[in-house]
């Protein structure tokens, strides 16, 4: 593991082996809950943090109370049953909540049926997401803010790109047109407001989207810029998703 980068005032990078990503982001998430045991976590689908949740699993079943979290997850799409299995509810639900002995109460999901704003005074209600999990996609998005989301965006519904489409076909059955068309989102703004927010990037196809976010100016263009407006953000990324150094 390389020694931690300040690449501004407010961001950190961490580069490390693809394997050792989600024990690094273990140890950040397990502090963040022991710190707010009864806290606010934001949480990311998707394939990066799929291993992070299993450590968390683990940590878990080792005694890391996890049960009194309230788990905010960063978006949905539109016009699939809750209980679809391929909705981002039934990945919450089975990757994280139940693996960490969260009841379903505590789990907020954006919807396209909750009006956004009240999305955000419900988590605002709740004291604010104390530590976000976040992905990055191929274009930059955060959550499914796609670029030219507006940096003070709230939760809201959003329409998707052809390229997130298509990256996530592999879960409808490789059929990008099967893909829903839109998404409940928290906003760019939403996800501001969390105290601590970790990035997680993983592989060559993030590459230019993580150059981009850290090392670019900060623009509408690249959503996951904003983050650089930020004054607590760790992103951990292996050699392949940050470039040599
Ligand atoms: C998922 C989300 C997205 C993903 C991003 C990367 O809740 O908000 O921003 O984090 O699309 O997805 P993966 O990790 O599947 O490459």
């Amino acid at each position: 593991m390389s020694a931690p980068v300040a690449v501004t005032p407010g961001v950190q990078l961490r580069v490390v082996e693809s394997a050792d990503i989600a024990v690094v982001a273990g140890a950040v998430v397990a502090h963040a809950v022991r710190n707010a045991p009864e806290g606010v976590l934001g949480i990311a689908t998707g394939r990066t943090p799929e291993r992070l949740y299993a450590e968390l699993a683990r940590l878990a079943a080792g005694g890391l109370d996890c049960s009194r979290l309230t788990i905010a997850a960063l978006d949905e799409y539109v016009g699939l049953a809750a209980d679809d299995p391929r909705s981002y509810r039934s990945y919450v639900m089975a990757k994280i909540a139940a693996p960490l002995g969260i009841p379903a109460e505590s789990v907020l999901m954006p919807s396209a049926g909750v009006d956004g704003a009240r999305f955000d005074d419900v988590l605002a209600a709740r004291g604010g997401v104390d530590l976000q999990i976040l992905g990055i996609g191929r274009n930059g998005h955060i959550g499914f803010n796609e670029p030219g989301s507006a940096i003070d965006s709230a939760t809201r519904v959003v329409e998707l790109t052809a390229s997130t489409r298509a990256d996530n076909a592999e879960y409808f059955g490789g059929d990008a047109d099967a893909v829903p068309t839109h998404a409940a989102t928290q906003g760019i703004g939403t996800i501001l407001r969390a105290r601590h927010v970790l990035l997680l990037a993983s592989g060559e196809s993030k590459l230019a989207a993580v150059r981009a976010a850290i090392g670019g100016a900060v623009t509408a263009d690249v959503p996951a810029s904003a983050l650089q407006t930020h004054r607590d953000v760790v992103v951990i990324a292996d050699t392949a998703a940050a470039g040599p150094r």
